[in-house]
């Protein structure tokens, strides 16, 4: 029997509580206003007439009772800019009133005057210091993997195979934009609703900006319409902004961003340019790989420097390579800054490298399969870090598996049959991708985090699960509902989810790195299994029970005993060893394993393309929830779609250009394929029930395998998405691609 989804009966009838749901009598509506140039210095702000000024709340940066920051991992960007402009949708007055219209005719009335400075927005501009934007040398993060020599190799290689790849920026799209109310006094403190994923992240940006005792700052999850990573760290702005307001007024505030603020000023995909220099032997074995990735931050650090690193340890992919080089740079651009989007990098290197891969396939006039097949990792191989595969990845297996289920060998025979014929208008290609995906946070990163969660039982016999992971469409609180029930043999039925809620839950981190069920989702086993302890030497729970046995040993424990809560901390695995100086060891605990596969129409007179069908293969540990999982793949290969051929985002001068749904395209279920999903099961021994993380994998291969596919069928040498018919005209007829500023 299928378990349903806990918040789903909410959302399906209409009832879930949204955070444009709160309602005050008193409530203020809050605006920005924004610089209109990428970057240059404030010399006045003046109101002009127009509406009754009196009546506002406004706030800039002089009101900033605490550090004038958003605290991230570094403090560089402002909460409202105060003299200097960095980006063009910079943040430098905020004005709240009861009435929105009147609000957005006021927002129009600030005239900021600025004198303009030189700006870069390329990832080669800003790489050679055209103008120096941030810091000494426009680098948010360096960083080198460096494995065996590489240099050694290239005398006595075959082959050297060279290429450079990039890749877009990316809206990530969730349903409900970024929205949250604040409620703020100088007694009380501050507390926000909101929707969002990481509310510690949210509660740190407020102590630091506000100037606030920790016990002073409440944060509280409102039902989350979509994250995809970009409700990671922009809730951290749009808090700070509505609880200034508030602090400011004596009133609560609300702030709403509309599509098209929310397209134009908050996080996107980091657009990237990756160079490859690979040696090969004459029979296709990777000798040596030099790789430069380099990713666009926008204006400040924000969390680009693990999005880096992420993007490059997954920069070498599921191959053995005995000589590595994978260099990372992470550049300032004055456009609003990049953020995290599912995959966090990984998908931006992994194109590059599957590009690669299928071009060096037929440079050396092998199959791309058995290209892939002659330098899959094994248990016991060294992956690019020097990480010591414990586990038994088996990409064979997932090729085949994948291959079949798609008729690939049939169908690249009958498509490059039927492809050669000229009179052919609409070709036919099928390409797939081979790849991993690390779960967890990168390095030693889980273990700084020190992550707790905790289940409690309530007086009535249920259990209480407590985490400060939020549910945003992913299925978390029916997988945690799951791994309890599963843990201490009671229906997932008497499981409740508390709402995420900083002055009740404990820290179990952010929503992010395909944390929650893998590492959170440990964590409430041990503390679901540490509870089921407590009862049993209280006497009241023997080795063996029945739900109902479980049921009477918590309530009369609860009743004669008092409140039983079960905490539980985590503790890295003892084989996890990672040198972050050098980027050396145990990048991940484990990885998910897969091979993904498309099948694409390109026509030769439109230059559209479709995906036809899709195949997805991936070995993933236990899969807890089967129908959740594979929304969650078809839900990812949705979204590479849209990476691959259909999303732009047109930067001009650092702006977005084209932040409207009507012209920033995404794909709709008329342009979605079937996706078949296939789940490998290979249990981890530190995961839930021996599950991994699985969120942000099926970002990682949709584009490359559409990508191989649509070369296949055209013949032309694709190295950048996303390829949209312009750029696929141009890349056929060997014209230089333009409009997309990379
Ligand atoms: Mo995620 S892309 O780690 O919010």
């Amino acid at each position: 029997m299928t378990i349903l989804r806990k918040e789903g009966r909410e959302k399906a009838r209409g009832a879930a509580f949204y955070v444009d749901d709160i309602a005050f009598s008193n409530l203020l509506h809050g605006t920005t206003v924004r610089s209109s140039i990428a970057r240059g210095c404030i010399s006045g702000i003046s109101y002009l007439p127009g509406v009754p000024w009196d009546e506002f709340t406004i706030v800039t940066s002089k009101d900033i009772p605490g550090k004038n920051c958003i605290a991230h991992i570094l403090h560089d960007q402002p909460c409202l800019a105060d003299g200097l402009i960095n980006h063009p949708e910079e943040p430098v007055v905020l004005l709240a009133h009861p009435d929105r219209h009147v609000l957005e005719k006021a927002r129009r009335l600030v005239q900021i005057e600025t004198k303009e400075l030189p700006a870069v927005f390329t990832i080669e501009d800003s790489l050679a210091r055209k103008q120096v934007i941030w810091g000494a040398d426009n680098l948010f993060k360096s960083l080198l993997i460096e494995k065996g020599n590489v240099d050694s190799v290239w005398a006595g290689a075959d082959r050297i195979i060279e290429g450079e790849y990039s890749t877009g920026a990316q809206e990530q799209l969730y349903l409900e934009p970024n929205g949250m109310v604040a409620k703020a006094d100088n007694l009380s403190g501050v507390t926000v609703w909101g929707s969002m994923q990481c509310p510690f992240y949210v509660h740190h940006a407020l102590v630091t900006a506000l100037g606030l005792q920790a016990d002073k700052v409440r944060v509280i999850q409102t039902e989350t319409g979509g994250g995809f990573g970009g409700k990671e760290d922009y809730p951290s702005v749009i808090a700070t902004h509505a609880a200034l307001l508030s602090l400011k007024a004596g009133k609560p505030v609300k702030m709403i961003y509309d599509r098209a603020e929310d397209l134009a000023a908050t996080t996107k995909r980091h657009p990237s340019r990756t160079r490859h220099k690979t040696a090969v032997s004459k029979s296709g074995k990777l000798l040596g790989m030099e790789v430069d990735f380099a990713i666009d931050g926008g204006a400040y650090a924000t969390i680009s420097s693990v999005v880096l690193s992420r993007g490059a340890i997954h920069a070498a992919g599921p191959y053995l390579c005995p000589n590595v080089r994978i260099r990372g740079h992470a550049v300032a651009t004055n456009s609003p800054p990049n953020g995290a989007f599912r995959g966090f990098g990984a998908p931006q290197s992994i194109f590059a490298l599957e590009r690669h891969m299928d071009t060096i396939a037929a440079e050396l006039g092998i199959p791309p399969e058995e290209l892939r097949r002659r330098n899959f990792l094994h248990q016991g191989d060294q992956t690019a870090t020097g990480q010591v595969l414990r586990e038994k990845p088996d990409m064979e297996g997932l090729l085949e598996k994948a291959l079949n289920a798609a008729g690939y060998h049939e169908k690249r025979k009958a498509f490059a049959e039927a492809n050669a014929n000229p009179e052919t208008r609409v070709k036919k290609g099928i390409g797939f991708s081979a790849f991993m995906h690390g779960a967890g946070f990168t390095g030693s990163g889980e273990k700084m985090l020190a992550s707790v969660a905790a289940v409690q039982a309530t007086a009535a016999g249920r259990i209480e699960v407590l985490a400060s992971s939020t549910e945003i469409g992913q299925g978390a609180n029916t997988v945690f509902a799951q791994i309890v029930s599963h843990a201490l043999g009671i229906p997932s039925d008497w499981v409740d989810v508390v709402r995420p809620d900083t002055s009740i839950v404990p820290n179990s981190g952010p929503t992010v790195a395909s944390r929650t069920t893998m590492i959170v989702g440990k964590l409430v086993e041990n503390a679901a299994l540490g509870l089921r302890e407590v009862l049993r030497q209280s006497g009241r729970l023997g080795l063996s029970h029945t739900p109902s046995d479980f049921q009477q040993a918590l309530s009369t424990y609860v009743r004669e005993v008092g409140p039983l809560r079960s905490d539980s901390t985590y503790k890295q695995p003892s084989h996890i060893e990672w040198d972050d100086m050098n980027y050396r060891g145990d990048a991940y605990g484990t990885f998910a394993w897969a091979v993904y596969v498309a099948e694409v129409s390109v026509d030769t007179v439109t230059y559209e393309t479709k995906v036809d069908h899709f195949v997805a293969a991936q070995e993933v540990g236990k899969v807890i929830h089967p129908m959740l999982a594979a929304g969650q793949i078809e839900g990812g290969v949705t979204q590479g779609i849209g990476f691959a051929i259909y999303e732009e985002v047109v930067n001009r001068s650092g702006r977005m250009a084209n932040n409207r749904l009507t012209n920033y395209i995404i794909p709709t279920s008329m342009d979605t394929p079937r996706i078949q999903v296939i789940f490998a099961e290979n249990p981890y021994a530190h995961g839930p029930q021996g599950a991994k993380g699985i969120g942000e994998l099926p970002l990682d291969g949709a584009a490359p395998a559409i990508l191989n596919a649509v070369s296949f069928a055209t013949g032309a040498p694709i190295h950048q998405i996303p390829m949209t018919p312009e750029h696929l005209l141009r890349a056929l007829h060997g014209a230089k691609p333009e409009g997309q500023q990379l």
